[in-house]
């Protein structure tokens, strides 16, 4: 067929090229001249195509003089130059076929802008907005070029379970997996009984795919896993999700150094992908959500990364003068208001801070020679805050035995975990980046909430 999405006819060189198109009607106007403009957008691009209707169609008068934003329709026609400002072509049709109608007394999206919070009520018809399309299409091509980057680089892409035995970070906000026993339920009649495993031991929704990760960093060499994750944690703020999709590559070999230098360029790789394949949304966040983001990124892709250590950081922050809700100190882990002041008023653009102490941070993280910290870092930026996190993981036997011990990890459920740490064991690190985070970066949105199809935060699982 001579079907073409409106984003390729919307660039096409013109003149007489049949074409048909297929999607949602945006806006229509009828002009006294005997033709009804109407704007079609099918997500694939920002822009619509406005198609041309001439009143000599036999349904123009039935249908199309009856179209409404939110209607389907397939659209036969040829593409001109448009005389119109702001778009190159237009479809003069031939045939407007109706697939679907949307009732304009009832079809929430109308002309009326709606907040993101309203939007968010209608989850499953807001990517037909030009925010949430945008922000779709971005996240689209995070993930592809996150692929790509790491395909380029060498890392094989693992699939780690998702229902797992294992606290990863160790903080107890986990998801637990149980089954509706509904032969039980049926014998006794009584009320659902969520207490039987359907493992042979409690189960959970992953936290992250690290620890299993590691199992391959140390047969394949470089991995990545790339999957959703789940934090029970009770974090009702605009950067947490209860669910939310997590890239963690891990490389055999490697150390603090290696790591800090790998996620500096994939972060640029990945931010200057999004700015060249995705130049039309790119330039609607910068003019309508977040005005100079387009600069913003291209500063950060041009300059190397600022680091710092936790230690280093504590100094800046009680030397501020600045009044914080929660006091800082060596010893307590930065609350998003100093990792904001760091990255954003201190270094203005992107922070690795690395050292951290030990009595805040997971058991698998690599004992230093001062005792007291770990080889740990997170990636900080303007606006977000943490995007990613990661560390060199302890390598020696009897360090990871000690720092278990400590944290009452029994070797009978991590037995495996230690294996790799009896039996050629070698240095390695990874880091873990929240997409959803990176995505918020790059557009500017306020909310994680609205960069994810459906939501899931504490009190709230709608769809
Ligand atoms: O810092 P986190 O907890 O690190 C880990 O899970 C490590 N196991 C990663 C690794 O070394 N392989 O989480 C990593 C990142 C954070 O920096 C943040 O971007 C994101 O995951 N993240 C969340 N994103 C949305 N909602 C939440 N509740 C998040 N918790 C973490
Ligand atoms: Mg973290």
């Amino acid at each position: 067929s001579d079907w073409i999405p409106v984003k390729q006819a919307r660039l096409a060189e013109s003149s007489g090229r049949p074409c048909e198109i297929r999607g949602w009607v945006r806006t229509r106007r009828d002009s006294k001249g005997g033709f009804s403009f109407i704007e079609i957008n099918d997500g694939s691009s920002l822009g619509n195509l406005q198609v041309v209707a001439p009143a000599e169609l036999d349904n123009y008068a039935g249908e199309i003089q009856r179209l409404t934003a939110g209607c389907s329709v397939v659209v036969r026609g040829e593409l001109q130059a448009s005389p119109a400002k702001g778009q190159a072509t237009e479809l003069h049709a031939s045939a407007v076929r109706v697939l679907g109608w949307a009732d304009p007394e009832t079809y929430p999206l109308q002309k009326k802008r709606h907040s993101f919070e309203k939007l968010r009520e209608w989850a499953h018809l807001r990517t037909r907005t030009n925010t949430l399309g945008a922000v779709m299409r971005v996240r689209d091509q995070i993930c592809q070029s996150i692929h790509r980057f790491f395909h380029e680089n060498g890392f094989l892409y693992v699939n780690t379970p998702i229902i797992t035995a294992s606290d990863c970070e160790g903080a107890g906000e986990m998801f637990r997996v149980t089954t509706l026993d509904l032969e039980r339920l049926a014998k006794s009649g009584g009320p659902v009984d969520f207490s039987f495993d359907f493992f042979d031991k409690p189960t959970f929704l992953t936290v992250s795919g690290q620890l299993e990760g590691e199992t391959y960093a140390t047969s394949l060499g470089r991995i990545y896993t790339f999957g959703p994750t789940f934090r029970a944690e009770n974090s009702n703020t605009s950067r947490h999700l209860a669910e939310f999709w997590m890239i963690e590559p891990e490389a055999a070999f490697f150390d603090l150094a290696d790591n800090m230098q790998l996620a500096e360029q994939f972060l640029k790789q990945v931010f200057s992908e999004c700015l060249q394949c995705c130049e039309e949304d790119m330039a609607f966040f910068d003019q309508r959500i977040e005005k100079g983001k387009i600069d913003q990124i291209r500063g950060v892709i041009d300059k190397p990364f600022e680091h710092m250590t936790y230690t280093e950081a504590i100094k800046v922050l009680e030397t501020s003068g600045q009044k914080f809700d929660y006091d800082i100190a060596w010893g307590s882990d930065l609350q998003a208001e100093h990792e904001r002041y760091l990255t954003e008023q201190h270094v203005g653009g992107p922070l690795i801070l690395t050292d951290y102490p030990s009595t805040i941070k997971p058991f698998y993280m690599r004992v230093s020679d001062d005792e007291k910290t770990v080889a740990a870092m997170d990636v900080l930026v303007p606006g977000v805050g943490e995007i990613i996190g990661g560390s060199q993981r302890e390598e020696r036997l009897d360090v990871l035995r000690k720092r278990m011990a400590e944290q009452s990890l029994s070797e009978d459920e991590y037995g495996w975990y230690v294996d790799l740490r009896k039996y050629g064991t070698v240095p390695h690190a990874g880091f873990g980046l929240g997409l959803e985070r990176a995505v918020q970066y790059v557009t500017g949105m306020a909310n994680i909430r609205d960069v994810i199809p459906f939501p899931r935060t504490p009190g709230s699982a709608e769809f």
